[in-house]
């Protein structure tokens, strides 16, 4: 059901991205691939269906997740939910012959016994250790192994550590293919940072596949093919009225379809939905990033959205809400706010990425 409001699992209910599905098949024979996309286009969807369609073995596992309290990303508790995933998979693994009984049992605290795996959690897993028992299944069993992660932007937060890992596992691991995908662009590039000749990944291939928003038509069919599915009518003034202010957001566009053809709310009302849960969301998600200089980020949101789109009017409008800000400092505050995905700049100019964000800023920050 293309309504449903959780990723999807399965490239049938995958709208309008036939491409991008294509792309990803073909870049899992390769070591490592990269899918970019702003929140909400679908990057999990895409992941999970692609590779459920497929017979290769593979773990997801969210990096989001584990992102503590104390900001940063622990290696035990990666290894563990890996292990933990290999777990979830053993039957299916099995199947596929994909026969790690006699291997995984050597990782000292890891037992199975009739499918079931026992992991010790108490002890401490090397990820490397992990990593490398994987591959060499994978070989021996001559298949590829898929390590998805996603939102893998937040292992930048583990310093060089992960990037040295995965730069390892590119070189030596051949059999284990890598897939990560991140929804702060600029972080996960900062992550991945394949051009500087000092990080770890440095001249690495990889492939990247961007989600981009959909297109008007692209939204309209959607929500159409969606109604239609659940036989359910709806005027074509009412599915433009919502393309208009959802503006080709995947995510936005299943959460309005939901609330219309499911839990039966008329058009407006469903609209409101949205802009209220969104709402939550950014705030959230927001409200990390900012929180250490909370009312200058807000009076630069506030600029963009009212339409001051260049450097010096942005400037202007914070000084005037705030006080004096120094140029440097503006910089800083932008440069982090187009990193983690929330505006973007092009010819100078800057916008949101994200019409619900506009609209959030629009009434005011508070
Ligand atoms: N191409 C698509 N066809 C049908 N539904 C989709 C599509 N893309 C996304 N969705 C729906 O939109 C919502 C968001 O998708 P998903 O969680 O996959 O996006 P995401 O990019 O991983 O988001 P996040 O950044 O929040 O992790 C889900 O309800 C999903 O079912
Ligand atoms: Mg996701």
């Amino acid at each position: 059901m293309l309504f449903d409001i959780t990723p999807k699992n399965d490239v049938k209910d995958l709208f309008g991205r036939e491409k991008e599905i294509n792309l990803l098949k073909n870049s899992i024979k390769e070591p490592l691939t990269v899918i970019y996309g702003i929140r909400r286009t679908g990057k999990t969807s895409l992941l999970k269906s692609v590779l459920n369609s497929l017979e290769t073995p593979y773990i997801i596992i969210d990096i989001r997740e584990l992102f503590n309290e104390s900001g940063s990303i622990r290696e035990n508790e990666v290894s563990i939910k890996i292990l933990n995933e290999l777990k979830k998979n053993v039957k299916l693994l099995q199947k596929l012959k994909f026969l790690f009984n006699d291997m995984i049992s050597r990782i000292n605290g890891i037992e199975i016994n009739n499918f079931k795996m026992n992991i010790d959690t108490s002890r401490r897993y090397k990820l490397n250790n992990i990593l490398e028992l994987i591959n060499e299944i994978a070989f021996k069993t001559s298949s590829i192994f898929i390590l998805a992660v996603d939102e893998a932007q937040y292992l930048k937060y583990g310093g060089r550590r992960y990037s040295n890992i995965l730069a390892w596992a590119y070189d030596s691991l051949k059999n284990l293919h890598i897939i990560i995908t991140g929804s702060e662009i600029g972080m996960l590039d900062d992550f991945i940072d394949i051009e500087n000749p000092e990080s770890p990944l440095f001249g690495r291939m990889l492939n990247d596949i961007k989600l981009d928003h959909f297109d008007r038509e692209t939204s309209y069919n959607f929500l159409k093919k969606g109604f239609r599915e659940l036989k359910i009518r709806v005027n074509d003034n009412d599915i433009n009225s919502a393309v208009n202010t959802l503006d080709g957001i995947p995510g936005w566009l299943t959460y309005y379809g939901y609330n219309r053809a499911i839990r039966k709310i008329d058009n407006s009302g469903s609209i409101n939905n949205v802009i209220e849960y969104s709402r939550k969301l950014i705030d959230l998600e927001i409200g990390k990033l900012i929180s250490n200089s909370r009312d200058r980020y807000i009076a630069i949101l506030e600029a963009i959205a009212s339409g001051l789109n260049n450097w010096s009017s942005i400037k202007s409008y914070v000084a005037a809400k705030t006080g004096y800000i120094s140029g440097t400092i503006l910089n800083n505050h932008l440069t982090k706010l187009l990193k983690y995905g929330f505006i973007k700049k092009s010819e100078d100019k800057y916008s949101f990425e994200d019409p619900l964000l506009k609209l959030r800023f629009m009434s005011g920050g508070k």
